[in-house]
C-alpha cells in the first residue's frame, strides 16, 4: 500500500511564478513588522518576503508568487508544506486533546516504537526516548543532563563550526563567537576541537588527536568531558562531511573514555540525507540523539533525544518540560515517518541528491570560484572562495536565486556556503528547475556583466 497522495500533487505548481519582488504586500508586512516586532528578527532581511501559505516544496507569498522552497522552513518540512496524509492526522488530534505532559497516549507510544524502529545501529531495540521542551536547543540541554548525570562529570567537548542551538547549555557547545557576544560566561569547562574539515585542513588523525588528549592529557587544563556532542555532518557550518574515520574515532574515545558519545542530528535526522538519521552514513551507532525540526511532520514544535537504555538512569522529573506531551506534533511525526516509508522518500532523496551534487560538479568546472560541493541526500553545500566580505557572494546568489523564485540560504564560516535542504517530495522537474535557476544565479551573480 502507497500512503498518498503521491509528491506530485502536493505542490501548487512545478515552476515558480513571480512577478517582481517584493510584491507590496511583502513590502507592507515586512514594514509593519519593523514598527512592532524585535530587532533581533533577521530573515526577512536577507529574504523580504511575508508568507500567505504553502503547499508541498513551493510556498505563496502575500502577493500571490510563487517560490519553489529550497530551504524548507530550515530544514523542518521533510514531507513538505501542508502534506495532507500528516495534516489529516494532525487536524484529527487537535480536536480531540493537544496537551498531555507525559500521560501515556497511543500516539506518544506510537511515536517512541517508530523512532526505536528507525534508529541507527544497537539503539534500535534498546532504546528509550525523552521529549522535554519543544526545539533543538531544548533537546540539547537533555542531553547534557543525561551525559552529567551517567559520568558525574561536568565538563563537554564540541567542535569547532558547529551549532547546537541558543539556549545557556546548548549556545556553549555552539562555535560561532557571533551568537555568544555578550552572553558570557556560559557553562564551564568546555572545550571545543577541530573538525576535520576541507576549509580548515584538518585531517581525521590530527583531529582525533585532539579529541584524545582532551580526555586524556593530565596537564589539559579542564576537567575531563562528560561527552562528546557532534554534529554527524555539520549543518550551519557549511554542510560540512566528516572524513571517514572520524566519527568511528570518536566512538572509540568516549568508549575510552567512558564519555557519552551525542550525535546532534537535530538537522540531519528523519531523513534529511537519505537514511533515518547521519549516523547510518557512518556506521556508528551514538549512545545519543537529539532531534527536533523535522520531527513533527508538520512544522508543530517538538523535541526529543534517544537515548541507549542502559544511561536511562534518572528517576521521575530527572528531565522535565511543560511542552514535553505535544499529541498532535507526534501524531504528525509517526505520520511523517510513514510517508517518508511508503513513498521511497530515503531513496529518493539520495539519488536527486547525487544529481544535484553532479549538477554543481560540472559547474564548478567553469566557475572557479567554486571550492567544493558536498553533502548526502537532500543535505547540500556548495562552498565558494571568500571574496570581500566573504559572505558577500552567497548573498548576491541569494539574492538572484529569489528574484527567480527560488529559495536557498547560507551556512559556513562567514556564510561561504550556499545550503539547499529542500523538502524530500520535490518532484523531478521542480528539482531541475530549480537547479536551472541556481546554476545561472551563480553564474551571473560570479560574472555580473
Ligand atoms: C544541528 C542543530 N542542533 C540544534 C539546533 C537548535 O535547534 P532549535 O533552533 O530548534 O533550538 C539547530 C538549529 O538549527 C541545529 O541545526
Amino acid at each position: 500500500m502507497t500512503i498518498g497522495p503521491p509528491i506530485e500533487e502536493l505542490h501548487f505548481s512545478e515552476e515558480p511564478d513571480v512577478n517582481t519582488v517584493p510584491g507590496p504586500n511583502s513590502e507592507r508586512l515586512i514594514e509593519r513588522q519593523k514598527q512592532i516586532d524585535s530587532s533581533a528578527v533577521a530573515y526577512p532581511n536577507r529574504v523580504p518576503i511575508a508568507l500567505k501559505d504553502a503547499k508541498g516544496a513551493t510556498v505563496r507569498d502575500a502577493d500571490g508568487n510563487v517560490f519553489l522552497d529550497f530551504f524548507a522552513g530550515i530544514g523542518v518540512l521533510n514531507v513538505g508544506h501542508a502534506n495532507p496524509y500528516v495534516l489529516e492526522g494532525v487536524h484529527e488530534q487537535l480536536d480531540r486533546y493537544t496537551h498531555t505532559v507525559d500521560f501515556p497516549t497511543e500516539a506518544r507510544l506510537d511515536l517512541i516504537d517508530k523512532l526505536d524502529s528507525i534508529a541507527p545501529g544497537n539503539l534500535s531495540g534498546n532504546s528509550r526516548v525523552i521529549f522535554g521542551g519543544p526545539s533543538g536547543s531544548d533537546a540539547i540541554e537533555g542531553s547534557i543532563k543525561l551525559a552529567k548525570h551517567n559520568t558525574g562529570r561536568h565538563g563537554m567537548l564540541g567542535f569547532e563550526g558547529a551549532y547546537h542551538g541558543t539556549t545557556s547549555g546548548a549556545l556553549t557547545l555552539t562555535a560561532a563567537k557571533k551568537y555568544k557576544a555578550g552572553y558570557a560566561p556560559l557553562l564551564p569547562d568546555t572545550v571545543h576541537a577541530p573538525y576535520p574539515a576541507p576549509s580548515n585542513d584538518v585531517g581525521v588523525e590530527e583531529a582525533l588527536d585532539a579529541v584524545a588528549r582532551k580526555f586524556e592529557d593530565p596537564y589539559g587544563g579542564h576537567e575531563t568531558p562528560a561527552g562528546i556532542w557532534v554534529e554527524p555532518i555539520q549543518g550551519e557550518g557549511g554542510v560540512v562531511v566528516p572524513q571517514n574515520g572520524f566519527l568511528k574515532g570518536l566512538r572509540d574515545v568516549a568508549d575510552d573514555n567512558d564519555a557519552m558519545l551525542i550525535f546532534d542530528e537535530v538537522q540531519t535526522g528523519i531523513g534529511r540525507t537519505g537514511k533515518w538519521f547521519a549516523a547510518d552514513h557512518f556506521g556508528v551507532t551514538p549512545d545519543a540523539i537529539t532531534m527536533a525540526k523535522s520531527l513533527g511532520g508538520s512544522g508543530l514544535p517538538i523535541g526529543a533525544m534517544m537515548y541507549h537504555e542502559k544511561f536511562d538512569t534518572w528517576g521521575p522529573g530527572g528531565h522535565v518540560g511543560t511542552f514535553r506531551g505535544n499529541v498532535p506534533a507526534m501524531v504528525g511525526g509517526i505520520r511523517a515517518i510513514e510517508y517518508i516509508e511508503e513513498n521511497g522518500l530515503l531513496e529518493r532523496a539520495q539519488t536527486l541528491g547525487e544529481q544535484i551534487r553532479d549538477r554543481f560538479d560540472e559547474l564548478a568546472e567553469d566557475v572557479t570560484e567554486i571550492t567544493d560541493v558536498r553533502g548526502r541526500g537532500l543535505f547540500v553545500g556548495v562552498e565558494f572562495r571568500a571574496r570581500g566580505d566573504s559572505g558577500e557572494l552567497v548573498e548576491e546568489i541569494q539574492r538572484r536565486c529569489y528574484e527567480n523564485g527560488v529559495l536557498v540560504w547560507s551556512a559556513g564560516r562567514g556564510g561561504n556556503v550556499l545550503r539547499m535542504i529542500p523538502p524530500l517530495v520535490i518532484t523531478d522537474r521542480q528539482t531541475e528547475v530549480a537547479m536551472n535557476v541556481i546554476c545561472e544565479a551563480i553564474r551571473s551573480a560570479v560574472d555580473p556583466q
